[in-house]
């Protein structure tokens, strides 16, 4: 795979800060690799480098993009059409780079909201993308010290999802379903473990 190529596209296509965003994650990705002894880093790297290839793209196109990959959105999702950022990275993925890889697009996807069943590869991009370096607030100091000190993901992933959640009510904004889906499914987790 031609990294160089995708960071080409992307140096294109995001405006600086995201683009900048975008190597912090790779950075922190990889780093996560290496702490959970993730065997992939391909699929990692091609996750982290691609999660917001389409987060720039206006709203309508957002909305296109949704339509035509056959989702059915609810009101709440229209309005808050954002959420599909990571729908349209899975289509830049898949229609420029000739990525298939059903792991690699499903982490791209899932690092927005987060879902049930989160796999290892979901869990790294979602948290590289949560606490990579450029991010300095309070609220995402203790999710990266779980991961980072403790080892421990799932304690990682809940603080982060705890603390997404605790945001958006304070700021009185829609909780898509999947982020509840998933900070359940992470406290299930935790408590069989
Ligand atoms: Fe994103
Ligand atoms: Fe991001």
């Amino acid at each position: 795979m031609d990294f160089e190529k995708i960071k080409e596209y992307l140096r294109e296509n995001l405006n600086d800060f995201r683009f900048n965003h975008t190597l912090r994650v790779v950075d922190m990705g990889l780093i996560l690799c290496d702490k959970f002894n993730y065997k992939d880093k391909t699929k990692v790297i091609l996750g982290c480098y691609l999660h917001d290839a389409g987060k720039n793209l206006s709203p309508s196109k957002l909305l296109d993009i949704a339509l035509k990959e056959g989702y059915v959105l609810s009101e709440e999702e229209r309005e808050n059409i954002h959420i599909y950022h990571g729908v349209a990275s899975i289509t830049i993925a898949r229609d420029y780079f000739n990525i298939n890889d059903v792991e690699v697009l499903n982490s791209i996807k899932n690092h927005v909201t987060g879902c049930e069943n989160m796999s290892m590869l979901d869990k790294i991009v979602f948290l590289a993308d949560f606490f990579e370096v450029g991010r300095d607030y309070d609220r995402v100091h203790k999710s990266r010290e779980a991961a980072l000190n403790d080892l421990d993901i799932n304690k990682s992933l809940l603080l982060a999802l705890n603390s997404s959640l605790n945001e958006l009510i304070s700021t009185n904004r829609f909780i898509h379903e999947n982020t509840l889906k998933a900070r359940n499914y992470i406290l299930r987790e935790i408590k069989n473990s």
